[in-house]
């Protein structure tokens, strides 16, 4: 397992497991993915992956944020949906842990395993996006900090 960042090659992969994600993103997501979005993520967002360095280097998990100054905002982020629970997203988390004082993200107020996720991580609540999603569910937002984290 190797950290690194999602380049274009890895295009069909992210589309891959964002499109096998359905279930706990699309269906619900404020928005339909399409693979020119993704690219343009790819290009203009800063990115995080776990690459199996065992498999010719397949993507396993990503995580896109926006770097601003000292605060990470989680875009978009998920692990393939066969490989889920070994700890891969858990890893780039505590990457961006480490490089970041803050942390925010925003989750579907019914995907509670990323929501039990995130809590695990030292995420707290800290609003909602009232009606933010298709179906009319609200996104809660999250916010980690390194001040209040137990180091
Ligand atoms: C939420 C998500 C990113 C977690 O990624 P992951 O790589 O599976 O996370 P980890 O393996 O590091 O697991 C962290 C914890 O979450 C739990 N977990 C992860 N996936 C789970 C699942 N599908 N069902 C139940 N628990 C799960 C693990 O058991 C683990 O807890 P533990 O270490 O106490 O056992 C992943 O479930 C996912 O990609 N979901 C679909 C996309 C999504 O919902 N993205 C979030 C949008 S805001």
């Amino acid at each position: 397992m190797k950290l690194g960042t999602v380049e274009l090659q890895n295009l069909e992969r992210v589309m891959e497991i964002i499109s096998r994600s359905q279930e706990q993103l699309n269906s619900i997501a404020a928005l339909d993915w399409t693979l020119s979005m993704i690219e343009f993520l790819i290009k203009s967002s800063q990115s995080m992956a776990v690459f199996d360095e065992m498999s010719n280097q397949r993507l396993l998990a990503f995580c896109f944020y926006e770097n601003k100054g000292d605060i990470c905002e989680v875009m978009v982020l998920a692990t393939h949906p066969d490989l889920q629970g070994k700890g891969y997203m858990t890893r780039i988390l505590h990457s961006l842990q480490q490089l970041f004082s803050e942390i925010w993200l925003e989750v579907h107020e019914k995907n509670s395993n990323a929501l039990k996720f995130y809590l695990a991580c030292g995420f707290i609540i800290t609003g909602r996006r009232k009606k933010y999603y298709k179906d009319n569910s609200d996104g809660i937002l999250m916010t980690w900090k390194r001040e209040l984290a137990i180091l």
